[in-house]
């Protein structure tokens, strides 16, 4: 709790989300604020977020993930994903090139649906496209194993979210709007920990920059439990005392997609250790 005050004594000199630009240029702010931070960092170590700068931590992590004690929720991820539906089609069916190197695609805006479709979205479609009950975004069991399995045939694809209309970049703003608003009893924004204070040490742990976060999820805390990117957030926002918003809802689908693309270019590495 003791991180929490002094971050919210500091919370006047969060930075204002950049009021106009561009995506990129957004980028390009982050970007610029970790190189300030983290001063020779090579972008390739990002994804490591808050271990980047522990080679204790890193080489910790390389031996959890020779033998990862979380392969059994992936291997049961690949079953319900191979598990053929009803009507004998089966998920592979649903998704460009059999669902091999197409996450880094996603979130993307969806013209049709007037709406941001996340990765997991899109594996409860088709289910239900094929008369299949959908399951819950937050159930480490069915969608959580799933989109273990179903990420890791993207495992080395760059991230590639594209805003390409007007319509894109609305939803776009609105996640950027979320990731800069102040929540919460503690007062704090998405970004007053992970954008102004991102690459610096409080207590014995970093705070992960943004950029990197996006590209290696679900996670598992503790080698266990199971966390995709949106429960993720979920934990963050009740870290500062705010109600979260429900995964799969459009507020944190939004954040995702403004979230996703500042990871853009990123190598995608699904299902890793976290503390
Ligand atoms: C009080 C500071 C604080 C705030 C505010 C905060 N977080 Fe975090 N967040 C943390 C800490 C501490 C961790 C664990 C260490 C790390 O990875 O940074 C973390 C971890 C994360 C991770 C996982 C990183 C990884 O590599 O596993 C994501 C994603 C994340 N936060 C997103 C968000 C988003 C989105 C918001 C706004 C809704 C937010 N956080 C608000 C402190 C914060």
């Amino acid at each position: 709790m003791r991180l929490l005050f002094y971050l919210a004594a500091l919370g006047i000199l969060i930075s204002q989300a950049p009021a106009r630009g561009s995506p990129e240029k957004d980028r390009q702010i982050f970007l610029d604020t970790y190189s300030k931070n983290l001063p020779g960092v090579p972008l390739s170590r990002y994804v490591h977020g808050s271990m980047m700068l522990s080679d204790d931590a890193l080489s910790q992590y390389d031996s959890i993930m020779d033998f990862p004690p979380f392969q059994d929720a992936v291997d049961s991820g690949e079953k319900i994903w191979n598990t053929p539906f009803k009507n004998g089609q089966n998920f592979s069916n649903c998704f460009e090139n059999k669902g091999v190197e197409i996450a880094g695609k996603f979130p993307y805006y969806d013209s049709d649906l007037e709406q941001v479709v996340t990765f997991e979205m899109a594996l409860n479609f088709c289910l239900q496209n094929n008369n299949e009950a959908p399951v819950d975004f937050v159930d480490p069991e069915t969608m959580g194993a799933l989109s273990a399995y179903a990420r890791s045939l993207s495992d080395g694809m760059l991230m590639q979210i594209e805003i390409s209309t007007p319509d894109a970049l609305a939803k776009y703003n609105d996640g950027k709007s979320l990731y800069f608003r102040r929540i919460g009893q503690y007062n704090l924004a998405c970004a007053s920990c992970h954008l102004t204070h991102g690459g610096h040490y409080f207590r014995d742990e970093l705070l992960s920059p943004a950029i990197g976060q996006a590209v290696h999820f679900p996670v598992f805390r503790g080698g266990e439990r199971l966390y995709t990117l949106q429960m993720r957030y979920q934990r963050c926002m009740e870290a500062v005392g705010a109600v979260p918003y429900s995964s799969g809802s459009e507020e944190l689908n939004n954040l995702e997609f403004f979230h996703s693309y500042l990871n853009n270019g990123l190598p995608l590495e699904s299902s890793v250790y976290r503390r």
